[in-house]
């Protein structure tokens, strides 16, 4: 069903189809679930009920990329944002769930592993979700950009371990597309709460399982304290980069011990070491970025 339900999706094909076979087709899609697929409303726009079954097709279809809550998570972006990149209308959107991006991590419906993919009327529940849980307009930063560039790169040290835009450190992940794939409210929770939720690493997209950015401590058998963030592990290795961007490779079972924590190697900003007016400046910055 959901393979016709995509080729439905695509004009060009449906326009070619002008045969008895064409017939017989529009009947099966009429006759099926997939009717749903033909509207370009949400028929289940604002309805509640509707929501709920959509968070709950989010959870096992969605989330382990786009987090739970929508919020972004492992590979996937923040779908909480107003602003979309891909799926600004709900038929955009049901493309986009339908197809996947091209060129992008973003599966097409049915080719997660997910057996038979969902029907129309589950895409539209789940659309229904994803606009329930949109931040209307959180991107009204009132921030000055320039001033929060300078913080940037300057007197609030982010460039030390950040790069934005090919400049900056490389400890922590690169934050040029971060404004445009996570809310204001979520990069603010980043700096005040930087271990709360820890970032993903994203430099390796066609790695099956992305790595968190955990910090790992070590001694070495000469007795050498090294402490920086994981950027690959398996049983009997563990490959990290400390602050000064200094990476290591190193075998466990030579070290004199190994740790490994969910506290983030970045430092909290409290308010008394960056004003909430100077992050906001921040963000403003940030969010200019992401959004070109
Ligand atoms: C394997 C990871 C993965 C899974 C699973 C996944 N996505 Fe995505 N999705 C992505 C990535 C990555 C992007 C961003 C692509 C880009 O623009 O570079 C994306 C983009 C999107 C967009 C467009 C966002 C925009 O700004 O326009 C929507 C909507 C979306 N996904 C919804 C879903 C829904 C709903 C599901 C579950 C049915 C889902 N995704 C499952 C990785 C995933
Ligand atoms: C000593 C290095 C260091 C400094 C300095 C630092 N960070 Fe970080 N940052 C990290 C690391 C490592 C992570 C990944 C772990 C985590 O999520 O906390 C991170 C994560 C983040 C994230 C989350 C990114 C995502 O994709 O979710 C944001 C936003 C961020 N930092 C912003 C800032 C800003 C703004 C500053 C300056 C005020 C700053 N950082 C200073 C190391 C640093």
């Amino acid at each position: 069903m959901s393979w016709i339900l995509r080729e439905s999706l695509r004009p060009p094909f449906a326009r070619t189809l002008t045969t008895e076979f064409a017939l017989i087709v529009s009947l099966a899609l009429i006759a099926g679930a997939s009717a749903f697929a033909a509207d370009e409303r949400n028929p289940f726009a604002n309805d509640p009920k509707a929501a709920k079954a959509g968070e709950y097709e989010f959870r096992i279809n969605c989330a382990l990329c786009h987090g739970l809550g929508a919020h972004g998570g492992g590979r996937g972006p923040d779908l909480t944002r107003a602003h979309k990149k891909h799926a600004h209308s709900d038929a955009e959107m049901f493309d986009v769930i339908s197809n996947g991006i091209p060129g992008t991590v973003m599966p097409a419906n049915g080719t997660n592993g997910q057996g038979v993919g969902m029907t129309g009327e589950e895409i539209w529940q789940i659309i229904t979700y994803i606009r329930s849980v949109e931040v209307k307009a959180s991107s009204n930063s009132t921030g000055n950009i320039e001033h929060g560039k300078k913080l940037f790169y300057g007197d609030a040290n982010c460039s030390l371990c950040h790069t934005v835009e090919g400049k900056g450190g490389r400890v922590g992940p690169d934050l040029s597309s971060v404004g445009g794939s996570r809310t204001r409210e979520a990069i603010i929770d980043s700096v005040r709460n930087p271990s709360r939720r820890l970032a993903w690493g994203l430099t390796e997209p066609t790695k099956e399982f992305p790595q968190e950015y955990e910090t790992i401590s070590v001694v070495t058998a000469d007795g050498k304290e090294l402490k920086g963030v994981a950027l690959n592990e398996d049983n009997f290795s563990v490959q990290m980069m400390d602050a000064s961007e200094q990476i290591y490779l190193l075998e466990k079972d030579k070290l004199r011990s190994f740790k490994k924590s969910r506290e983030s190697m970045m430092p909290i900003y409290k308010p008394d070491l960056l004003s909430d007016k100077d992050l906001d400046d921040m963000v403003a910055f940030l969010i200019s970025v992401g959004a070109k």
